[in-house]
């Protein structure tokens, strides 16, 4: 085979799918116009949400902004108040039994009533490799005894902190996955009945496409948000609404503060043995930044695209994942030093 035809081979099947299979409307932002759009987004307090919050903002849309850190969120609202069509703020914890309704009851009456984009920006990460996070102790293994007594506990094989792990989990679930969930259960109503264009954007990570040393609890988070709304969209798409799953590489934020598995910092337990904080795996080199970021999240929700992937070649990557898994794997092995 000749190279043309190679290429001619891989290119006809993925050009025929992005035509008959991928949904894109740009009519959506004829249908809504800029300083029309009602949106809201979850996590705006920082990092990637806060400049979404910027970029609406500057299109005269109308915002509400949502996270914990009311100071953080109020700043936001002077900034952008001269510029937005409106701009409000609610407070809340996504991960709280008491706030996703109050949430979603405020943002509604914010927005007079209805709403045309909610944005899942919030999550948390974690840092650790699974056996430290679980108290895994190779150095454990020396005092393993020499013969095997009737009574024997295992004591040598057994993990020294296995409760760390399950919280830490439980926690980066919560937040990424089962927040998400709730979310979009109590503002799918109104996204169907009070919008021309009803849009789900959730901010995932290429941690949702591929796995990555020291992220094993955040990658299992991730892809099961991944998997929850692929699922989702086809469900709701007959209805109107469209859902869209963001997949951004490293981004110049500091998502590290959130780590559910370190503790906090300024904590009682922070550093308290006088340790130096530990080096977290991973750099932040080459990272996007947080704007250009939010750019491509809001150019995906206007073209209402299933899939963004940033920065593009992390696209690459996830398509020799399939050929290649080997290469991948050892790009991510090297990317956080585990070569
Ligand atoms: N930075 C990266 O390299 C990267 C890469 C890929 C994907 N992502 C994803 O991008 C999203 C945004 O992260 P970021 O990098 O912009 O970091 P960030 O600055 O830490 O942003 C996280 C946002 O989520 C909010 N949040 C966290 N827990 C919350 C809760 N329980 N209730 C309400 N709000 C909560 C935080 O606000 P409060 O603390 O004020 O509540 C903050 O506004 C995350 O989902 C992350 O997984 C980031
Ligand atoms: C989801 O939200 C509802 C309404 O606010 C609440 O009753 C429920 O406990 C929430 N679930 C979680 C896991 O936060």
């Amino acid at each position: 085979m000749s190279v043309p035809s190679i290429i001619a081979a891989l290119a006809i099947p993925i050009i025929l799918d992005r035509v008959l299979f991928r949904s894109k409307d740009p009519a959506r932002t004829s249908r809504i116009p800029h300083s029309k759009e009602r949106v809201v987004i979850i996590g705006a307090s920082s990092g990637i949400g806060s400049e979404l919050a910027r970029v609406y903002a500057q299109r005269n849309a109308h915002v509400v902004v949502v996270a914990r850190r009311l100071q953080l969120l109020e700043e936001l609202v002077q900034e952008l108040s001269p510029v937005a069509g409106s701009i409000h703020v609610v407070q809340g914890d996504v991960t709280s039994p008491e706030d996703v309704r109050r949430i979603t009851v405020e943002s509604l009456k914010a927005l007079q009533g209805g709403i045309d984009t909610l944005i899942i920006c919030a999550g948390a990460i974690s840092v650790l490799p699974f056996e430290e996070l679980a108290g895994i102790d190779a150095a454990k293994a020396d005092n393993a005894p020499t013969t095997l007594e009737s009574d024997a506990d295992f004591s040598h094989l057994m993990p020294t902190n296995p409760q760390a792990a399950l919280e830490a989990s439980v926690r980066i679930m919560n937040v990424n996955y089962h927040a998400p969930l709730n979310l979009t259960s109590h503002f799918l109503p109104a996204l169907t009945r009070t919008s021309a264009a009803g849009n789900i954007v959730v901010v995932s990570s290429m941690a949702g496409k591929l796995g990555a040393p020291t992220r094993s609890i955040y990658c299992a988070s991730k892809h099961a948000a991944q998997g929850f709304f692929d699922a989702l969209g086809m469900e709701v798409e007959r209805t109107g609404v469209h859902v869209g799953i963001v997949s951004p590489g490293t981004v110049d934020t500091d998502l590290r503060q959130s780590a559910v598995d370190l503790p906090k910092p300024g904590s009682s337990t922070a550093g308290s043995d006088g340790s130096e904080p530990k080096k977290i795996a991973g750099t932040k080199k080459g990272a996007m930044t947080a704007r250009a970021c939010a750019e491509g999240i809001v150019r995906g929700s206007d073209l209402r695209q299933q899939e963004v992937v940033m920065p593009w070649f992390y696209s690459v990557s996830i398509a020799l994942n399939l050929i290649t898994p080997g290469l991948v794997r050892w790009l991510a092995k090297k990317k956080y030093g585990y070569l």
